[in-house]
């Protein structure tokens, strides 16, 4: 029989083949997610995350026009023994989509989010300018007992086709960085997930 693991590679792997993004349920058991949601940076959020840029030269307003989350950048050399579980897991997922689309994706950088109530990240490319390296989004959303009337659900566009994902604790969402053009919906209440990239190349060590 085939592991939950391998199931879940597959299925993202045929989804990123085939429409260029996918998402899986259970990706990590709640009490995985609760490790992840108990970690000081995620508890005392408000002393730790930074509010997400869009680059240099965009204004306060502008930023605030396009995106409204916060976020804490985790260092890989320095991990609690939570996300060391899910960095491991997507480096195996990494190895997988190496070897079965053919990819040379090389590491995985991530960070904690959060969206407060009511705001959102209009319609996007993860990959913005030319020499980004990164290949490939990942997103674990880390919400218990999300209900889709709290709205906050990530709205991918592909081609004339538009597909909703709820950010429900422990679904993974994997899409083409540089082909899918996607936004997060305002919700109810505060929407909190680790985002991450697998990359073409190593990060540089500072
Ligand atoms: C991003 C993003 C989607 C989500 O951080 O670039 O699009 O569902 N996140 O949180
Ligand atoms: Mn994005």
């Amino acid at each position: 029989m085939l592991s939950h693991n391998a199931i879940h590679f597959e299925q993202i792997a045929d989804g990123l083949a085939q429409h260029g993004f996918s998402f899986v349920d259970n990706f990590l058991l709640q009490p995985e997610i609760d490790d992840i949601l108990n970690l000081d940076e995620f508890n005392d959020r408000l002393l730790h995350f930074k509010k997400a840029g869009i680059g240099n030269s965009q204004s306060r307003l502008i930023n605030e026009a396009i995106r409204g989350d916060y976020i804490h950048w985790i260092d890989p050399r320095n991990t609690h023994a939570s996300l060391l579980i899910y960095f491991e897991k997507l480096k195996a997922l990494m190895t997988y989509l190496n070897q079965n689309l053919f990819l040379s994706l090389k590491e995985v950088e991530l960070h904690l989010t959060s969206y407060p109530v009511g705001s959102f990240y209009k319609r996007h490319l993860d990959q913005f300018k030319l020499e980004d390296h990164r290949k490939i989004s990942v997103i674990l959303y880390v919400n218990k007992y999300w209900k889709e009337v709290e709205g906050g659900q990530l709205r991918i566009y592909n081609g004339s086709e538009v597909t909703d994902v709820f950010p429900i604790s422990g679904r993974l969402v994997c899409m083409r960085s540089d082909k899918i053009e996607h936004e997060v919906l305002p919700a109810t209440r505060e929407r909190m997930s680790v985002t991450g990239w697998m990359l073409d190349q190593l990060i540089d060590v500072k």
